[in-house]
């Protein structure tokens, strides 16, 4: 009756059993994967948002492919206005933009590559186009860096495109300026685009020269630079993302035009939030400041908490959302979250929820409020 697109196991695992369980008794739980930040206790500037919502031009309905103009207007002033509106097409996310480029690129049954450890998504909405996921690994030596060895022996006849996640997610790190060069030499080798995931790219907690911001100004490969309101303005309710196309001119401009013709299928972006585009970018700075401000203070907690000494580590992070911290192998990755949950109320993730190679790695959201999160780590240090 049903395609096979949608043959994944989508029930309960052991932890959100366990989770519903003790929410069910009572139980407080101390939850450090939170990274909804609307539900994080920031403080929003609401009526900004709503009243930007209110514009009286959404009343008419005007069908733009690509995105109302103010809006790609919005986003090419959020990239220092380097890009061109033309480059540019909003989408309902940045989960829609994926599904557009993988529209755009790739038959079913052919391939992407994607990082791995990475944001388990990927998988999924590669399936909804019949897409396959094929990982290339991210390697940690103190810092983590692109495997190219790996990354090569991937490509197939069947390889469409390179995704790189810009700072990955949850291992929050960047790309470098020398990974950037040796990835445009093997797509332009193998005629692949990339995709470039910068939702967290405003989130780098320090400068660091030998870092790529965007991939945006790419000019030899085709490339599509992908971001949102999700992170950028910490607004994911209201679904609006962008894709910026570059490269090579004549690739640039087939591209364009069939992701066009895409979006004109769906046409699935409001007015209202394209019409506030220009207000809530604009206006970004304000909630992404608190957001910086909590995630270097529980990274600063987490460090001066976990010595040099300790059986614990805090593996190296660059920016985003989350901090990888490494256990002690007394127990696999599912047996620590279950315990911590279970036994001490901590809820956290477990690193194969993101496809960590090896064992045993624990993924905590940085948005956690801070007193939340340093008993949380109070809580999971004390069990080893
Ligand atoms: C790396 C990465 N890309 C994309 C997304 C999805 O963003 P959006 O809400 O724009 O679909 C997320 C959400 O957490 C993410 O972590």
């Amino acid at each position: 009756m049903f395609s096979s697109r949608l043959d994944w196991a989508a029930g309960p695992n052991p932890l959100s059993r366990l989770l519903h369980n003790k929410r069910s008794a009572g139980a407080e739980i101390l939850d450090l994967t939170e990274s909804n930040p609307t539900a994080a206790g920031f403080s929003y500037c609401s009526q900004l948002v709503l009243a930007a919502l209110a514009d009286p031009r959404s009343m008419r309905y005007e069908p733009a492919p690509a995105g109302i103009i103010a809006a790609r207007a919005a986003i090419s002033e959020y990239h220092s206005n380097r890009i061109p509106v033309d480059r540019i097409l909003v989408t309902a996310s940045t989960s829609e933009a994926y599904g557009f480029l993988f529209k755009l690129l790739a038959n079913p049954g052919d391939e992407v590559l994607a990082p791995r450890p990475s944001y388990p998504l990927f998988e999924y909405l590669a399936a909804l186009d019949s897409v396959r996921v094929v990982q290339y690994p991210l390697v940690y030596h103190g810092g983590w860096a692109i495997d190219f060895e790996a990354l090569g022996s991937r490509i197939t006849a069947r390889t469409r495109a390179i995704v790189t996640v810009n700072p990955n997610n949850p291992t929050g790190s960047f790309l470098k300026k020398a990974e950037l060069s040796q990835l445009t030499a093997l797509c332009r080798t193998h005629d692949l685009a990339i995709i470039s995931d910068e939702v967290f790219s405003d989130y780098g907690f320090e400068d660091d020269p030998a870092r790529v911001r965007s991939l945006s100004e790419v000019e030899d490969v085709l490339t599509f630079s992908l971001s949102g309101l999700s992170k950028v303005s910490g607004l994911p309710q209201l679904k609006l993302g962008w894709i910026v196309v570059s490269g090579p001119e004549s690739l640039r401009k087939q591209a364009l035009d069939r992701l066009e013709l895409i979006a004109d299928t769906y046409l699935s972006v409001g007015a209202p939030v394209q019409w506030a585009a220009a207000l809530l970018v604009g206006s970004r700075e304000e909630i992404q400041g608190q957001i910086l401000a909590r995630a270097r203070e529980n990274l600063a907690l987490l460090r001066n908490k976990i010595g040099a000494d300790s059986p614990w580590q805090v593996l190296d992070v660059e920016g985003g959302w989350y901090a990888v911290i490494q256990a002690p192998r007394i127990h696999t990755e599912e047996e620590w979250v279950l315990t911590l949950l279970d036994q001490d109320n901590v809820l956290v993730q477990p690193g194969f929820f993101y496809d960590f190679e090896k064992e045993a790695f624990l993924v905590l959201s940085l948005l956690t409020p801070s007193d939340i999160f340093g008993e949380g780590v109070q809580r999971i240090l004390g069990r080893a």
